[in-house]
């Protein structure tokens, strides 16, 4: 073994830390392997004490497959390379009162591109700039959550289709925001525009692995309603499922250093943002891996940009 990988918390189910990866040992063929085998094992990786550079960023995500595109955002700052997104407080973010505090950058359970067709497998998150309290960020396994669900309600959960929506509006959620949040600025940028051209998404709420697991893969944000039951009985199945899922996962809380970089299994993983006090900068930067499921579509064979009538 060229690596040495270690829990990613005591007690923690999925997860790893590997520290010492540098550009020179991703040369090695042997290494980018054992990394895919941790990875596909192990659903989250924290590379600790990497170079933290763009470059090193780029090459950590191209040991699991070539780099996504951003399907509804350019690129934050012209200046950022080809396949880098940038998560900020920047001025045109929405703040979110929670508990009473402000936050900026706070995101509800979700995977990522679950409102389009084609969802990526793996996304490397890097902190650029850390504030001084806050900015967490959560994560909690499919695998881990499907295992431990009460299997009455896992068999309701089994067969069914979730239909999202970009739509990042706090009012606009429909399901698992709690209570204690409230939008105190609307977001100023351009994705209501964006989201204008798109469809409506189906995802299956639980899929299997090639490696044969199954995994508990749904999430509330951006979810409109369950295929086929958009109704109170349906909505009712939709809380009863998230609440037997929030029930019984393991979540793990990253604490970001500056020199981590952290890559998880999109496909497998969900994640929630807490978010931080708009008062302090914090900066991240992602990378997105390509590689799907297939089994993600468009309502109505719909594409982007050729809305139904009826998906509007
Ligand atoms: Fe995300």
């Amino acid at each position: 073994m060229a690596i040495k990988t270690r829990k990613v918390a005591e007690g923690a189910e999925f997860g790893v830390r590997v520290a010492g990866i540098t550009a020179e040992l991703l040369e090695d063929d042997s290494v980018r392997e054992e990394i895919r085998k941790a990875f596909v094992k192990e659903g989250l990786i924290v590379f600790e004490d990497v170079e933290p550079t763009t470059e090193m960023q780029l090459r950590l995500s191209t040991v699991m497959g070539p780099i996504k595109e951003h399907p509804a955002r350019k690129r934050a700052k012209a200046e950022l390379q080809t396949g880098l997104g940038e998560i900020a407080a920047t001025p045109t973010a929405a703040i979110f009162e929670v508990d009473g505090n402000p936050r900026v950058n706070w995101q509800p359970w979700h995977f990522d591109h679950c409102y389009t067709d084609e969802l990526n497998y793996a996304r490397v998150l890097r902190a650029v700039t850390v504030p001084p309290e806050g900015g967490d960020t959560l994560f909690a396994d499919g695998i881990q959550i499907y295992n431990d669900m009460d299997p009455a309600i896992r068999a309701k959960a089994e067969d069914l289709r979730i239909v999202y929506k970009l739509d990042l509006r706090l009012g606009n959620q429909r399901y698992g925001i709690p209570g204690n949040i409230r939008e105190l600025r609307a977001p100023k940028d351009n994705i209501a525009e964006v989201a204008k051209q798109f469809p409506r998404a189906v995802h299956p709420s639980v899929w299997t692995r090639p490696t044969g697991e199954k995994v508990m893969h749904m999430a509330p944000y951006m979810a409109k309603c369950i295929e086929g039951m958009e109704n109170a009985q349906g909505d009712a199945l939709f809380v009863e499922i998230w609440e037997e899922i929030t029930r019984v996962m393991k979540a793990y809380t990253h604490s970001w250093k500056p020199a981590d970089m952290l890559i998880w299994d999109n496909l497998r993983v969900i994640h929630q943002a807490p978010g931080c006090d708009p008062k302090y900068e914090r900066v991240m930067h992602h990378t997105t891996v390509k590689g799907d499921y297939g089994l993600g579509y468009f309502e109505n064979g719909a594409s982007i940009g050729e809305l139904q009538p009826s998906t509007m």
